[in-house]
């Protein structure tokens, strides 16, 4: 659909709140298939009693899409027949790990709607070439919660890859103009090294994107259950967003409220990056 048909039918200037849930809150990254169902559940209570309008949710694929994308080899495209079976069951396993997530939601009577990448989007050597988001912003502006998330797709070049939660995440911001983006992980923050790893990991409390861009060469490389490109990745797909001038804020999902308070536009620890 074309920019005049959206103003027209009133589908731009929506702004919306963007939530990304990291696969590693809601599912455990070490198993295989292991959905953390109590942090499921808790987050979708919190995104009821936060009760925001005009939010999307976006959620990664942790230990659901990760590992079959990784054994079929996805991400590098379509190259033998036996991947076929494995693209089926990659996007198969992300529409489980959703569903166990729209069922918490709706169950709380949260208006959530799920939306499938896979049925929308192209993408060309692995970025969105096209996203058909019309719909999307339609349900926004009927009062859904459209979720959505990491997905394997068909790419016009590859016959087929891995799209990032995080891509997906940052291309609606932009394209939508979003207010403000949060993203949950399961630490409690940006850190200049691993604080898993290391325990002397020093937090951000607030980077502008300078610092930001300068610090990148310093994040490391993909973990070895991670296709899409770890910290390192997830970051360098936020630039866009935040060059748009849209303010991220980086919140540990797993810790109980963080996500509510946030949502509630509350101050918790976390990371702040900003424009300037
Ligand atoms: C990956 O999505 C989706 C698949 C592997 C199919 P993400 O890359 O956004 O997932 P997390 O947050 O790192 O687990």
């Amino acid at each position: 659909m074309h920019e005049k048909q959206m103003r027209e039918q009133g589908l731009s200037a929506l702004e919306p709140t963007l939530l990304k849930i990291g696969g590693s809150v809601i599912t455990d990254k070490s198993g295989e298939l292991a959905a953390r169902m109590q942090d499921i559940n808790r987050l979708a209570q919190e995104i009821h009693d936060a009760n925001i309008k005009n939010l999307i949710i976006v959620h990664g694929g942790g230990s659901f899409g990760h590992p079959i994308a990784q054994k079929y080899g996805i991400n590098a495209g379509f190259k033998e027949e036996s991947q076929r079976i494995g693209f089926a069951e990659t996007h198969h396993v992300m529409t489980v790990l959703n569903g166990l997530f729209m069922d918490a939601l709706i169950w709380r009577e949260v208006p959530a709607v799920s939306v499938t990448p896979s049925s929308c989007i192209l993408t060309k050597r692995g970025r969105i070439q096209c996203f058909e988001e019309a719909p999307l912003r339609a349900f926004l502006k009927m009062g859904f919660i459209p979720v959505t998330f990491g997905d394997a797709v068909l790419d016009v070049e590859l016959g087929f890859t891995i799209l990032s939660g995080d891509q997906l995440f940052s291309y609606i911001a932009t394209r939508l103009n979003a207010k403000r983006i949060i993203i949950g992980v399961d630490v409690d923050g940006l850190y200049d090294s691993d604080p898993k790893i290391k325990k002397t990991a020093k937090m951000f409390k607030h980077l502008t994107l300078e610092e930001l861009k300068k610090l990148q060469a310093n994040f490391g490389k993909p973990t070895a259950c991670d296709v899409t490109g770890g910290m390192f990745g997830k970051i360098a797909e936020l630039i866009p967003a935040i060059e748009k001038g849209i303010p991220v804020t980086i919140v540990n999902a797993s810790k109980p409220n963080y996500i509510y308070k946030t949502l509630k536009g509350e101050k918790v620890e976390g990371t702040l990056i900003e424009k300037e």
